[in-house]
């Protein structure tokens, strides 16, 4: 057969040229698919696997912080100020005698002897009484003045040094800007006469505080 070796017509070189145009739209707009090393293909499963592993992985790590977190922060065998505070044994307080105070608890404890009978004194109290140091009016801290002289009775006072405000042996307010009595605190005595004071137990002071006080068959009398 006859080779024709006239160069193709206008409407042949046009026709030609659609179909390479054709074909390459054709090629253009099929899926990607290039197998080279490290390419991941576009695999709707494995993007879904990746994405669930991702938020998993994430709700994890988070739930194991929060774990952490409220795991240091939970109080346990609190002791010191806020928890249960050793105040020794009842034998190391005699009745009357001058209030003690404990730094790590914050608190002052006596012995009311119920008869002592002055202004300044037990007010019928008798047995321990814990009061927290902390003053009612603006919270510094007040000490027992045993030589104290207020309204001509030099028996002791609490006197707190930044208003002056004044209190009586079982802690009633009688001079100063505080607004009330001093705080008292819950004493628990075991049988064997050891004292601890609840010092996270603390109620507002008041004209009952002497009532507040705990008696113990082995508390000097
Ligand atoms: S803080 Fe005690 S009187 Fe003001």
């Amino acid at each position: 057969m006859a080779i024709d070796t006239r160069p193709p017509n206008r409407e042949q070189a046009t026709e030609v040229w659609r179909d390479q145009l054709r074909q390459r739209r054709a090629t253009s707009s099929a899926p990607v698919t290039v197998d080279r090393p490290g390419h991941i293909a576009a695999d709707p499963s494995r993007r879904r696997f990746i994405l669930r592993s991702f938020w998993t992985g994430l709700g994890v790590t988070i739930a194991a912080g929060l774990g952490l977190a409220v795991d240091f922060l939970y109080p346990r065998n609190v002791r010191g100020f806020g928890g249960p505070v050793p105040a020794g044994h009842v034998s190391d307080f005699p009745r009357g005698g001058a209030p003690q105070q404990f730094l790590s608890g914050r608190f002052l404890i006596a012995n009311l002897d119920p008869s002592e009978t002055r202004t300044g004194g037990s007010g019928g109290g008798a047995g321990l009484l814990a009061l927290d140091w902390k003053c009612p009016h603006l919270g510094c801290a007040v000490p027992w003045k045993s030589d104290f002289n207020f309204d001509n009775d030099a028996g002791g006072w609490y006197r707190c040094p930044c208003h002056m405000s004044t209190y009586t042996r079982s802690g009633i307010r009688v001079h100063g800007p505080a607004p009330r009595s001093m705080d008292t605190m819950a004493v628990e005595i075991d049988e064997a006469g050891n004292i601890t004071v609840q010092t996270g137990q603390i109620s507002r002071g008041g004209p009952d505080n002497p009532e507040r006080a705990i008696e113990h068959p082995l508390l000097p009398a």
